[in-house]
């Protein structure tokens, strides 16, 4: 069997909707995002901040593409629970171990939806006094922000679909397809 974007990665699933970015576009635009990062810190190698869990595979890709000597961070927040629709409330589940004190941050977002997160995340790791703040953020659903984004770097506007694969998940499913797809509910 062949899948949605056609490569021969099938999860039989009827929840799992059509292709909204391509496995290889998703690589493309992980590269480009890599060599843009890679040639503005030059000489000031960052430290990557990665938002569990939906960020994890895309930090990895870009990670192997930023041609820098770069570290790497973890935290968790929790804003969403099992549902599909935001509560609004932001958690730290898990802290960085990172002191972010003169270092070059780069928070890796996986998905910006109403933004609340971001912002959320933005105050709170600006509080401790990093040398610079930016972000990246693979996708950004069009038109649900409500508070100003200042995103450096974004990998794609998305419609505001619920959306599933490449790290994003519907209770803790679907993260380990290679591409990006709209979640049937019911399907
Ligand atoms: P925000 O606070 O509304 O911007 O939501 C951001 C977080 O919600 C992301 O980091 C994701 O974990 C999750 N999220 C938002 N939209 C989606 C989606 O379409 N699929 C999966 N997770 C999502
Ligand atoms: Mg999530």
């Amino acid at each position: 069997m062949i899948s949605a974007d056609g490569s021969d990665f099938v999860i039989a699933d009827s929840c799992i909707g059509r292709v909204v970015v391509s496995e290889s576009d998703l690589q493309r635009r992980v590269a480009e995002l890599g060599r843009t990062i890679t040639a503005d810190y030059a000489g000031r190698p960052p430290l990557l901040v990665g938002v569990l869990k939906g960020a994890c595979f895309f930090l990895a890709d870009l990670a192997r593409a930023i041609d820098l000597p770069i570290e790497i961070d973890f935290m968790a927040v929790s804003s969403y629970g099992s549902a599909t629709t935001t509560s609004g409330v932001v958690r730290i589940v898990k802290d960085l171990d990172a002191d972010l004190t003169e270092r070059h941050v780069l928070i890796v977002e996986d998905i910006v939806d109403s933004g609340l997160t971001l912002s959320y995340l933005r105050r709170n790791l600006l509080a401790r006094n990093p040398a610079s703040l930016e972000v990246v953020a693979l996708l950004v659903k069009e038109g649900l922000q409500s508070v100003d984004l200042d995103l450096a770097y974004q990998g794609f506007s998305i419609p505001p679909d619920f959306v599933i694969g490449y790290g994003l998940d519907v209770a803790e499913r679907y993260r380990n397809l290679p591409y990006l797809a709209t979640y049937v509910e019911g399907g």
